[in-house]
């Protein structure tokens, strides 16, 4: 067993374990992917400031999201097709967030369905909606949240089209993968892959499969969502949304000052910052440049959490030190349980909080709700003269 000490330990697992076409999903970006590469590269760009000869004693991360108490301020973000990173994928990422007392979002294009992950955890989870031309599949789905307890909506803005990523394209994407020459190839060299996923019935789209009309063939991930999602998605349908739901709503993806101010006249409990971890709009900044006017405009108001390019704990730091109350993190547990599933997750979220704790102490704080700007040193030009 290697001793695995950073995130990347787990995401060169992850590469070895799980076929290529899900760990190419998993790794890449929309077009060039510029925004992909820069959502962790700008993070580089913040330096932090040393302090010494401060009682470093009795730390703690504790914090809350949403009003809910959590161990740091760190939810797993949705993640479509979990399920083909490792077997009931979603199930084991929710019961190590569940046991390390952070949120866990469940995905719409999950693999394991809302009421699989509900039945396996016993405890409120957040469920993320996509909206579809589909109305009463979407009143349907916001039901089945509602039923199985989930205590929050994360409705997510930034994808009613698909940005496309190659990779995809050229691997021919699909859950389960379509058995072809070259996929039997691949999938026969990961076989501990394969035995977990021999032993599950969870292997398509379980929130979509028997509860959409138009679910018949979801083979082509990239089709079906042109097909089915939404394109009209506006202000007055998440308005709308936000009625029938009826409880905590959090609004993900927003990247420009003038749509966190919308969300905040819609009605929220928080919005993400975030682009999708670079996988839509290729060319857009990184989510950690656009925070700081992102909270200046609206922080006051609503709770601002942030994604894309999360890859240790010094990066949740710095996210919490430009204003972001707390964080989501994609790519950062999917390796961990791409490369050891539950554990891996575990193990993920341990790195992180080891690191931020650790990084917190050095930079002469011991409480995360004490960490601000003062910790950090930000280039002059950070967030860009942009005309
Ligand atoms: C493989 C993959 C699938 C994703 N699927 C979804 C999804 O189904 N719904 C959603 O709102 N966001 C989805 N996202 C975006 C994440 O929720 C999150 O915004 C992003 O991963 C953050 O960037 P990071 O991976 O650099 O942390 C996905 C991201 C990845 C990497």
């Amino acid at each position: 067993m290697p001793v695995i000490t950073t995130i990347d330990d787990l995401k060169q697992m992850h590469r070895r374990r799980a076929p290529k076409m899900f760990f190419d999903y998993c790794e890449s970006g929309s077009w060039t992917e510029q925004t992909f590469r820069e959502n962790t590269s700008d993070f580089d760009k913040l330096r932090l400031r040393q302090r010494i000869a401060v009682d470093m004693s009795n730390r703690t991360l504790a914090s809350t999201m949403i009003g809910r108490d959590v161990a740091m301020p760190v939810a797993l973000a949705p993640v479509g097709m979990t399920g083909m990173q490792c077997a009931d994928g979603e199930i084991k990422a929710a019961r190590a967030a569940l046991k390390f007392g952070v949120p866990y979002t469940l995905s719409t294009m999950s693999i394991c369905s809302i009421e699989d992950v509900a039945k396996a955890t016993k405890a409120p989870f957040w469920f993320q909606l996509y909206v579809m031309r589909d109305e009463e599949f979407v009143d349907n789905i916001i039901n089945r949240a509602k039923h199985a307890g989930c205590d929050a909506l994360v409705l997510t803005l930034d994808l009613q089209l698909l940005g496309q990523r190659h990779k995809d394209l050229k691997n021919g994407l699909s859950a389960p993968p379509k058995l072809t020459p070259k996929t039997i190839l691949n999938i026969a060299t990961k076989w501990s892959w394969g035995l977990e996923m021999l032993q599950t019935k969870n292997r398509s789209f379980g929130n979509i499969v028997g509860h959409a009309k138009s679910a018949t063939d979801m083979s082509s991930l990239s089709s079906w969502t042109a097909e089915q999602f939404e394109p009209k998605l506006d202000w007055g349908m998440i308005a709308r949304l936000k009625e029938k739901w009826g409880g905590k709503l959090i609004l993900k993806g927003i990247l420009d000052v003038e749509d966190a101010k919308k969300a905040v006249a819609v009605g929220c409990d928080a919005i993400v910052v975030s682009n999708h971890g670079g996988r839509q709009l290729d060319g857009a900044l990184s989510a950690i440049r656009m925070l700081p006017a992102i909270v200046a405009a609206v922080g006051t108001q609503t709770e601002v959490l942030m994604d894309s390019g999360i890859r240790s704990g010094q990066d949740i730091l710095k996210a919490r030190a430009l204003g972001a109350h707390g964080v989501m993190i994609g790519r950062a547990y999917i390796y961990g349980l791409g490369a050891m599933g539950e554990a891996g997750v575990t193990k993920s979220l341990e790195i992180l909080a080891r690191e931020m704790d650790l990084t917190m102490a050095l930079c002469g704080k011991r409480d995360i709700a004490d960490v601000d700007r003062d910790v950090l040193l930000v280039p002059k030009d950070f967030e860009g003269d942009w005309a």
